[in-house]
């Protein structure tokens, strides 16, 4: 039996991949390819001496996914393909909604054609919204995020809860990710954003290579401690795990169900502090300056994470040596990315 995994040449999706293939696991990946390099697959496959069954394709196109679906045994699906960044989200709304959300509905739909009822979905910590305070945990009614990006994913958890009450075997885990980064320990896989970096982590690294000048630093006059946004970090390995740990517990429900689980380590890091331990770990500089602050920004939030932790028996066990490390791992072996 297999997993397919969608967006697997992405940057959780190409981590997942890898923690799949250690665990035995056979592996088929659909990614059109929109924001990732075939690159990623194939150092998997070096890393680990195994393949992956490979589709350059769309999850919107409905043959493929039904040939894909005929031509393998698959037992469960992990959904990481989507689009995510937030800004590009307000000017381009449609896009979004049809390739995060119509896409879902594409996916679901071909995998009741082929009565596969085990999903793993890439939720976010956007769902709680601004009205919800931190540490977020799944019991809090979720609010509405302020990006198409963000409502695309509660409009997904939502659609797949009702989606379940009307299937009563369909199981779907709604893994909520807080802020992933780092990198594989090896250093071959790694996030390799394209364009300017959207997230903090890349940016960091980037400016560390010689590849940007400086940090841009959105805000320092929140109500934090060092006046920069609090935001929950977690290691992309341990976050790959979650997804396994959530699989093995998925296959082994008798009935249906819609669960959410936090994934993040609960310990809340200002932007400072992410800047201030790479240098310290990585001994590279990092220039900053601060400007205003960006727009849809909360100051903090932070994951309560206990469920996954007593439900899933996951617990993250990387460092902020780790992260910092296992990026400047990456950055620095592979200076342009995927293209190096
Ligand atoms: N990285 C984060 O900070 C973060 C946080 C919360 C949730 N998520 C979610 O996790 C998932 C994976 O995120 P990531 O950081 O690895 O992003 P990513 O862009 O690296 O990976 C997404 C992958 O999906 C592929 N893709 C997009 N649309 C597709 C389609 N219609 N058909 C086939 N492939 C398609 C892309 O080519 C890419 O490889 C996304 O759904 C994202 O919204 C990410």
């Amino acid at each position: 039996m297999s997993v397919l995994v969608t967006g697997g040449a992405g940057y959780i999706g190409s981590h997942t991949v890898l923690a799949l293939l250690k665990a035995g696991l056979e592996v088929v990946v659909v990614d059109n390819l929109s924001n990732a390099s075939e690159e990623s697959i194939k150092r998997v496959e070096e890393l680990t001496n195994k393949t992956v069954a490979f589709y350059q394709a769309d999850i919107l196109d409905m043959d493929l996914m039904s040939f894909v679906f005929s031509r393998h045994e698959i037992e469960s699906v992990i959904h990481f393909a989507g689009l995510k960044a937030v800004g590009e989200s307000s000017h381009k709304p449609l896009e979004y909604y049809h390739n995060n959300v119509t896409g879902t509905m594409a996916l679901v739909a071909a995998m009741k054609d082929f009565g596969v009822s085990n999903l793993v979905f890439s939720s976010s910590a956007t769902v709680y919204g601004e009205q919800n305070k931190p540490p977020y945990i799944e019991t809090q009614t979720l609010g509405l995020p302020s990006s198409p990006y963000g409502k695309t994913k509660s409009m997904v958890e939502e659609i797949l809860k009702d989606y379940c009450i009307a299937n009563e075997k369909f199981k779907v885990a709604n893994l909520r990710y807080f802020n992933p980064i780092g990198a594989d320990v090896s250093g071959k896989i790694g996030e390799d954003p394209n364009g300017i970096p959207n997230n903090l982590m890349p940016f960091v690294a980037q400016v560390a290579v010689g590849k940007r000048d400086k940090l841009s630093i959105f805000g320092n006059d929140y109500n934090t401690k060092d006046g920069t946004c609090l935001r929950d970090y977690i290691h992309v390995t341990d976050l790959a795990q979650g997804h396994i740990d959530a699989l093995n517990w998925l296959v082994n429900q008798e009935s249906g169900l819609c669960e959410a689980f936090n994934l993040g380590t609960g310990q809340p890091l200002s932007v400072l502090d992410i800047v201030h331990g790479f240098e310290q770990y990585t001994k590279q500089k990092v220039s900053y300056e601060f400007s205003s602050r960006r727009e849809g920004d909360l100051p903090a939030f932070w994951a309560d994470a206990s469920k996954a932790e007593e439900v899933l028996s996951w617990k993250p066990v990387k460092t902020l040596r780790d992260m910092m490390e296992d990026t400047w791992r990456w950055q620095s072996g592979n200076p342009k990315g995927y293209e190096s």
